[in-house]
């Protein structure tokens, strides 16, 4: 008998996704920098801020206190109480039932759709949107289902569009507010008029609000689940550490949902990774009770450099930005430069216009076609004034050098 398949040959699913590639620019960047290539950065999905010390003391405190060993698989009581008091305050009515705590926002998303979508189900996705939406869907044997939103609605989906989107296999809409990559955020109007569709037809949001300690000027943070009557049953919220509190690399993700969801995503992650690192859960109740001032002084610095950043773009000819209000990226549109030539022939696709930039001109930018948006740049603003001069400076000489 000849086998079909050597034993460690990989199944078809894994290689129908490709890695995170904000992940892989990040990592190629760093790997030019370390061959002595003088390299700017304007890729990272992270706050150029150490973790506030309150935080990082508490978790030596915990370490100290001998907090190692196993925990409450969906988070420590007291974590989870923290979050549930966090959304009360916010105008949800939870407990710490409804809470589960994961290795990360992105891990908190991967094991709702496991759990909440069947083979074929569909996930509307509006684009631009955040590299693994789509990737974890199928993972979930699900089918993403795009729907495009331009500048022309600011990038955002409206309720027409969605309703287009809708067939009779939608299970879930994936909304994100303020935006990975366009800092756009969603109005309370915006939302409302979202809200009357999902509970026409009874479809689950999840609500990735991660940037929500993000938000400058007027606009402020929404909870979808609050908007109207019945949608904290169809409503996950998917928060986390990261963003808020310079935690990128502690991985911190939490959701807090109807208690069937919070149960089924404690039993995946009990199956699999149990709880998250313990004494970490120690420190994240005392960043989500404690002193909000060194996140508030972090929003601060990031909410001048977009400014900054917003200005330099819009000054280079032909590019067009619409204004980030959230997170910490700008998404501008470099389609006028594609079809142009540079030194090693016709720029084709945006893929190619980073690259060109990261090879010739020493600056990494993430291409808009890994979030669905061709032609776009994704920079991130989590950076010093100076590299986002120089950044910016090289990318405008970089387009100016093509004919
Ligand atoms: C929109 C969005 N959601 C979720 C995440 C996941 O964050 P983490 O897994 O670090 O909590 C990110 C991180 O880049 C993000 O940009």
């Amino acid at each position: 008998m000849t086998k079909e398949k050597s034993g460690l040959a990989l199944n078809a699913l894994i290689q129908s996704i490709e890695p995170s590639p904000t992940l892989a620019i990040t990592a190629l960047a760093a790997q030019l920098q370390a061959q002595g290539r003088d390299i700017v950065s304007l890729s990272a999905g992270e706050p150029n801020f150490d973790t506030p010390d309150h935080i990082k003391e508490a978790a030596k405190a915990a370490l100290d206190a001998g907090r190692t060993g196993y925990e409450d698989v969906a988070g420590t009581l007291d974590l989870r109480k923290a979050v549930a008091e966090l959304y009360n305050s916010r105008g949800l009515d939870v407990t710490a039932n409804n809470v589960v705590v994961s290795c990360g926002a992105k891990h908190s998303l991967y094991e709702l759709m496991q759990v909440l979508l069947d083979p074929g189900d569909e996930v509307i996705v509006p684009a631009p949107y955040w590299v693994s939406y789509t990737a974890q869907a199928i993972l979930a044997r699900a089918v993403p289902v795009i729907v495009d939103c331009d500048e022309t609605t600011g990038f955002k989906l409206t309720p027409e569009a969605l309703e287009a989107a809708i067939t009779p296999r939608t299970r879930l809409l994936v909304l994100n507010t303020p935006s990975n990559p366009t800092g756009v955020v969603y109005t309370r109007s915006e939302l409302d008029a979202l809200a009357e569709v999902v509970l026409k037809h009874d479809i689950g949001v999840l609500y990735d609000s991660i940037y929500d300690m993000l938000i400058y000027g007027d606009t402020e943070p929404v909870e979808f689940a609050t908007l109207r009557p019945g949608l904290d049953r169809l409503t996950v919220t998917v928060n986390g550490l990261s963003k808020s509190h310079a935690m990128t690399g502690w991985r911190v993700g939490f959701i807090v949902a109807p208690v069937h969801v919070a149960k089924a995503v404690s039993k995946i992650q009990s199956q699999s990774t149990s709880n998250i690192t313990s004494f970490v859960m120690y420190a994240a109740a005392v960043a989500i009770r404690g002193d909000q001032e060194p996140s508030r002084a972090m929003k601060a610095h990031f909410d001048r450099r977009r400014l900054l950043m917003l200005e330099r773009l819009r000054a280079i000819p032909e590019v067009t930005c619409v204004e980030p209000q959230g997170a910490f990226y700008a998404f501008p549109n470099l389609g006028a430069y594609i079809g142009r030539t540079g030194p090693d022939g016709v720029i084709g696709d945006d893929l190619a216009l980073a690259s060109h930039l990261l090879q010739h001109h020493g600056v990494a930018l993430v291409p808009g076609s890994a979030f669905g948006a061709p032609g776009f740049m994704r920079l991130s603003y989590a950076a010093s004034d100076e590299t986002i001069e120089a950044g910016v400076a090289r990318i405008a000489a970089g387009l100016a050098a093509l004919t």
